[in-house]
């Protein structure tokens, strides 16, 4: 097998994600072999750094050796069992692992296999939780504008991007938007602090107004990562959870891509002090390895559904694969490697080093920020840095960026205008610092007219 073969066999049969498939006359697909750490090499021996950790999903490196061997073992005991019914070692395991590292009070987890399910599971959740309490009028969400949640079309009404929902509008359920406390808003002078309590005050105002109506608020917890790794102050959410108390509404923390240290701590509700009711884990739950999702909720939404079956509180609601055990034991396998090899900890010295491998960038007159929040650093290019205009979307600036990263052993893939780096935690400092010199040269080709 060489590259052009597969890409053209590929360009024959395979339908790709989020991808203009005639972009591929002009933008060659990158076939890739096999993979190694933070490395994917295609099959002539070229190399790419995944900057972006394969969509956000792969936190110890690829082809990690301690998680191979949970892979090995688990398969030679049990691939799968139905999980109604029955149930299997590592999803107890798990489940008593992950009430032990998520914030004081979720004890209970619910299985799903992708981070859209996850987001599925916790709205059905929260709307029959009231409709069990006998107070079906709740049955609105409230989600934040420039939100994501995932493509499924509960989760895709939910997420507030244009360019992933405008054409499915007309099957979408409505929901309540309140303005996000996206910090790059925040007027001159103003702190991301100042700006999140200011942004609150609408929400204050929406809850007030139709508690009655809201079964829960969704919110992605300091960084909105597919709309453009805007970023927050965590107050916003410490605020959030006083007030969902206040009104009698849920609140539902969708740390699909945030959870698991990409923010800096295991789990950004950390960083606000509060436990949600919904915690929706998917992504690096199971390292970049296999699809899995889990949606942690209390004991007081438990028993709201326990009941004798005829009464039809029980929440009904399944996936085939639903606690997989090849799934599960990665997941176990990923927890192990935080609690070992303190990442956590080690993970600020990588943060502090991308900061700094970036800060000359601060005063290029095309970009208009630099964020970061831990383990995640995003650069937004603009137009014009005094009123931060963007460039038009219709120019693809980042696809330059992209294009170019790719001729220097990196994969970039920016969201839009902004160029952002989420790196598996096995990076190196001098991994990182080619990184930026590659995001420097790119960014200076991108801006050019
Ligand atoms: C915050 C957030 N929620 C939900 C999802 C959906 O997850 P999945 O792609 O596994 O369906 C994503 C995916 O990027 C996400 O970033």
């Amino acid at each position: 097998m060489n590259n052009a073969e597969l890409v053209a066999r590929d360009l024959k049969a395979v339908w790709h994600p989020c991808t203009q498939m005639k972009d591929h006359e002009t933008l060659p697909l990158i076939p890739i072999k096999r993979g190694e750490g933070v490395w994917l090499e295609d099959f002539e021996g070229n190399r790419y750094i995944d900057a972006v950790s394969s969509w956000w999903v792969n936190l110890f490196g690829h082809a990690n050796p301690r998680i191979n061997a949970a892979i090995r073992e688990q398969t030679e005991q049990l691939e799968h069992v139905i999980l109604a019914g029955f149930t299997h070692e590592p999803v107890v395991r798990l489940s008593e692992r992950l009430v032990s590292v998520t914030p004081e009070g979720l004890n209970r987890c619910f299985y799903a296999d992708n981070g859209s399910s996850a987001i599925e599971v916790a709205l059905k959740m929260s709307y029959h939780y009231w409709k069990n309490l006998g107070r079906p009028g709740k049955k609105n969400f409230v989600n934040l504008s420039n939100s994501y949640h995932g493509e499924t079309l509960g989760a895709l009404a939910l997420g507030d991007v244009s360019l992933y929902k405008d054409t499915y509008q007309p099957l979408l359920m409505d929901v309540l938007t309140a303005p996000s406390p996206d910090a790059y808003l925040k007027e001159p002078g103003e702190t991301d602090e100042a700006y999140a309590l200011r942004q609150f005050e609408a929400m204050e105002r929406l809850l007030a107004e139709k508690h009655e109506e809201i079964c829960a608020v969704v919110v992605e917890p300091l960084i909105q990562c597919a709309g453009h790794m805007r970023m927050h102050h965590p107050i916003y959410h410490t605020r959030l959870r006083e007030a969902c108390d206040r009104y009698q509404v849920h609140l539902i923390a969708d740390e699909i891509a945030v959870g698991f240290g990409r923010t800096g701590t295991l789990f950004a509700c950390e960083q606000s002090g509060i436990s949600p009711d919904f915690l929706c884990l998917s992504k690096g739950l199971t390292a970049g390895y296999l699809p899995l999702s889990v949606v942690l909720t209390t004991d007081r939404v438990y028993e709201a559904f326990y009941d004798d079956y005829q009464t039809l509180r029980a929440f009904l609601h399944s996936h085939s694969y639903t606690g997989n055990p090849i799934g599960c034991a990665v997941a176990l396998a990923t927890l192990d490697i935080f609690r070992d090899e303190q990442v956590i900890e080690n993970n600020r010295q990588l943060a502090r080093c991308m900061a700094e491998s970036v800060a000359h960038l601060a005063d290029h007159p095309n970009v208009g920020d630099i964020r970061q929040h831990g383990m995640t650093l995003a650069i937004e290019m603009v137009r014009d840095k005094a009123h931060k205009t963007p460039f038009p979307w219709q120019e693809r600036r980042g696809l330059r960026v992209y294009q170019h990263a790719l001729t220097r052993q990196a994969l970039l893939r920016p969201l839009g205008n902004v160029v952002y780096f989420m790196p598996p935690y096995v990076i190196t400092e001098e991994q990182i610092r080619h990184l930026a010199q590659v995001a420097t040269e790119g960014i200076e080709l991108a801006v050019k007219d």
